[in-house]
């Protein structure tokens, strides 16, 4: 396959490279340091599975990598990299334990200083995510998370405490994990405790809006608090081609994608988009605004952040339509892209086609947050006799997308840097596995909760330390 890269790679000065994480897939210490119980510590089987009354031995996300007990030796690791950049979250639970209480937890707080200080030694940005899938159990349980309005009151009193304390350590913001996979998975995105089938489009719609109105005084407080600081929304693109040139298709394709535009649009453009205002009008939906609302959505974004994993088709024929297969959200299989391990479809010329879409779009920078390749690694002898991965297939993934942002850079857009997703082995989000790796760090943890928690540096380690270091430039010699 042809990924036509025809240009050499040249990313500008300052480009933020780095890697991600999300607390709850990688910390651990679930009733560790006073946190609270959050949804994911319910969710054993992962984002869009069953949930229990309690935690359950069989959750990975208790243990996770245990970071919690290891982030000097993993952000060491990362240092090693050459990473300038480090996004991770803060899981809510550990700041209010319930989330509806006046005071925070201050052993939570100060594990977060921990971290972003060992960040900050190496000179490394974190860059954080509010709110990455694990709203307290409580304002789950008793609230049904976003659905209800109080939510907005207890995700600012968290942001305002997180800002004020990381103020001097933290200049980069991100409100809300993929906001747009609410629409698909409304318990771990949205904390909404009705099961998804009993889920009216009513509440579910009127939850997207708590989460919106949120975001945006959330961007307004950061503002007012960190001058300087710049805070993005975080959103979960799936470019969808339509299955064939029938004009029928085209517009499946379109109307797809408005359900994701329709979060960037929000936050970009500050109002409601004209086609989501027709799609709750033929469906008899109708958000209860309060006043003061459409201000506050007023106050957009400094850059819009992404994650990019795979594309999909669209089609309005209902023989050939398909429900999501991938990401979350998933679409119809391309007939002309292979796909991994976990039957997530591979096309990094899809990269380039966001990056453009965005910024004619938006005219804001644009920051990948995500992307990478989760797939089944082996631990075998290096040729130093220390173990390793040999995982030139994660390379190669890399290299084609990282080929396609030096192609989108080349086109004009503004792209502030990449950080790889899972750039240590952690939990998976959709399947609660393990054993579904996308790290540059091998951790020895598998699914049957075996193993030495030891980290091994794969091959991968050593290429992206080498395109690092030389701003890209190593990419070109790879084509
Ligand atoms: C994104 C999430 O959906 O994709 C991450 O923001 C997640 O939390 C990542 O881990 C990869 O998905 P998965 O299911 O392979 O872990």
């Amino acid at each position: 396959m042809n990924h036509a890269t025809r240009t050499k790679p040249a990313f500008p000065e300052g480009f933020l490279w780095g890697g991600a994480v999300a607390a709850n897939q990688l910390e651990g210490a679930y009733n560790e340091g006073g946190k609270g119980l959050s949804t994911q510590d319910v969710a054993p089987r992962g984002i869009m599975g069953p949930i229990t009354e309690a935690p359950t031995a069989d959750n990975m996300k208790l243990i996770g990598i245990d970071f919690y007990h290891r982030y000097k030796e993993d952000i060491k690791l990362f240092a090693e990299m050459g990473f300038k950049v480090f996004r991770t979250s803060i899981a809510w639970a550990r700041i209010f334990p319930n989330g509806d209480e006046l005071e925070p937890n201050e052993e939570g707080l100060q594990f977060y200083d921990n971290v972003f200080d060992e960040c900050r030694k190496y000179g490394i940005e974190p860059l954080v995510t509010i709110s990455h899938y694990e709203t307290p159990l409580h304002l789950s349980k008793t609230y049904d998370g976003w659905v209800n309005r109080k939510l907005i009151d207890y995700y600012l009193r968290f942001a305002e405490t997180v800002f004020k304390r990381y103020k001097d350590k933290v200049n980069y913001w991100l409100t809300f994990n993929e906001i747009n996979s609410i629409l698909e998975a409304p318990f771990l995105s949205g904390g909404i405790y009705t099961p998804k089938e009993q889920l009216r489009k009513q509440d579910l719609y009127q939850a997207v809006h708590h989460e919106l109105v949120a975001s945006a005084a959330a961007v307004k407080l950061c503002h007012e608090l960190i001058p300087g600081a710049q805070i993005g929304c975080m959103i979960l693109s799936m470019p969808a081609y339509p299955l064939t040139p029938h004009p029928d298709d085209v517009i499946a394709a379109m109307e797809f994608e408005h359900k994701n535009y329709f979060f960037g649009d929000v936050h970009a453009r500050g109002r409601y988009p004209g086609y989501m205002k027709r799609y709750f009008r033929e469906r008899g939906i109708t958000i209860q605004m309060e006043p003061g609302d459409e201000d506050i959505l007023k106050h957009t974004v400094d850059f819009i952040s992404f994650s990019y994993y795979m594309s999909v088709c669209q089609t309005a024929d209902p023989a050939k339509a398909q429900a999501g297969r991938g990401n979350i959200i998933g679409g119809v299989p391309n007939p002309f892209l292979a796909e991994s391990d976990w039957g997530w479809q591979i096309d990094p010329q899809g990269l380039r086609v966001v990056l453009n879409a965005f910024y004619d779009r938006y005219q804001k920078p644009l920051f990948i947050v995500e992307n990478g390749l989760g797939a089944v690694d082996e631990l075998v002898a290096g040729d130093d006799g220390v173990p390793t991965v040999k995982d030139d297939y994660r390379i190669a993934y890399l290299r084609d997308h990282l080929l396609q942002v030096a192609e989108a850079l080349e086109d004009g857009v503004e792209i502030m840097g990449f950080t790889s997703w899972g750039c240590i082995d952690l939990v998976s989000a959709t399947s609660a596995q393990l054993k579904k790796r996308y790290g540059f760090i091998y951790v020895d943890r598998h699914d049957d909760g075996s193993g030495t928690l030891e980290r091994y540096r794969k091959q991968s380690f050593y290429w992206y330390k080498d395109v690092i270091a030389t701003n890209g430039a190593s990419l070109s010699e790879q084509r």
